[in-house]
């Protein structure tokens, strides 16, 4: 079958579209495990390529309905919709945010309702969905209230996989992704990419500043679990979900300061000495609207694995990306 990966060309996509080559195989539309025999990797930008022949690699915008249409095509089982603004990005473009997210959404599931067949589709939410006053703790069952503009359009994307997941269009699952940490390469448009920079680049020996106060509190998953995770939520099996096709994933919940410990624990002192503490009200202003404590009750009962502590976290970055 084909396998589409949306956003192929960005952290968590680049890192699906490896752990799927290797894997070779997905539950198809039959139910039954089936191979992959085409692994089309989309993005606005060319995602790098394998070197696997049963991968090709597609340039085009995600809001494009005639493109969508013809990538997500009669061949197409199975699609991972990751392809997105991220929270300061889609903050500060307010257009350029509600195309990529929203329409681009709307063009992958009519795409996929276009079919013969219903394919599957996970898509990547966020707990910015939820949002209002910081400390609050938030469970599969808190109402959306989001407080920014990709929360917003997150919120309308998980809708929107309910509505045409109910109706047989296709066979949808979101997952609500916690903070993804350590993000190799640079910092992105994320309001949590601090989270990954006060580890990325001390462990590199270079300096890194945190905007934002020691016991700010968020949760972490890393994204060796999350694309575990992405496969997991595409292999279970429809009626695992019921109607709400949308679950939180499992993230540790731990204050900066935690994480920053960890970091001395398992690298020494020194790269905790190369983080400057400068507050940014811009950030902190985003951050303040997440919520505290992330319940994920759904996940754990669908077989969802968080990391063992905030330690392993550290040590899969350094082995999967430094040392890589
Ligand atoms: N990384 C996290 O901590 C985190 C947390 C919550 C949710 N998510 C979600 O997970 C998904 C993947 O996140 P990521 O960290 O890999 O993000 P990323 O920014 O690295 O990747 C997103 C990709 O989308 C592509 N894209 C942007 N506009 C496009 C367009 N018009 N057409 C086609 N492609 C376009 C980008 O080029 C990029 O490669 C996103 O949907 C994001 O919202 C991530």
């Amino acid at each position: 079958m084909k396998v589409v990966i949306t956003g192929a060309a960005g952290f968590l996509g680049q890192k699906l579209a490896r752990a799927l080559v290797k894997r070779g195989h997905l539950i198809g539309p039959s139910g039954k495990d089936e191979p992959i025999d085409r692994l089309t990797l989309f993005d606005v930008v060319a995602a790098a390529h394998p070197g696997d022949n049963r991968v090709e690699v597609v340039t085009g915008d995600i809001s494009d309905r005639d493109l969508i249409a013809k990538l997500i095509d009669r061949d197409t089982g199975s699609v991972f919709h990751l392809a997105s603004i991220v929270s300061s990005g889609a903050e500060e473009d307010f257009d350029l945010g509600y195309r990529v997210n929203l329409q681009g959404a709307l063009a992958v599931v009519d795409a996929c309702r276009a079919l013969p067949h219903a394919p599957r589709l996970v898509f990547t939410s966020s707990l910015a969905t939820y949002g209002g006053e910081y400390n609050v703790e938030v469970d599969d069952g808190t109402p959306q209230t989001p407080q920014t503009s990709y929360g917003t359009q997150k919120a309308i994307g998980e809708l929107l996989i309910n509505d045409y997941s109910r109706k047989g269009f296709l066979d949808g699952r979101s997952l609500k992704l916690p903070t993804i940490v350590v993000r190799p390469g640079k910092p992105n448009k994320a309001a949590s990419t601090f989270a990954s920079s006060i580890i990325r680049e001390p462990l590199q020996g270079q300096s890194a500043i945190c905007p934002v106060a020691p016991e700010v509190s968020m949760a972490l998953l890393s994204p060796r679990r999350t694309v575990e995770a992405f496969i997991h939520a595409h292999d279970l099996p429809a009626q695992a979900w019921g109607p709400w096709r949308s679950c939180n994933l499992p993230g540790i919940d731990a204050k900066i300061s935690e994480l920053v410990a960890a970091m001395g624990r398992v690298a020494g002192n020194d790269p905790v000495k190369r983080i400057e503490w400068r507050p940014d009200s811009a950030i902190q202003k985003i951050v303040a609207t997440w919520p505290g404590r992330f319940g994920w009750a759904k996940a754990k009962r669908l077989g969802f694995k968080p990391d063992g502590s905030v330690d392993e976290i550290i040590r899969n970055f350094i082995e999967d990306d430094l040392q890589r």
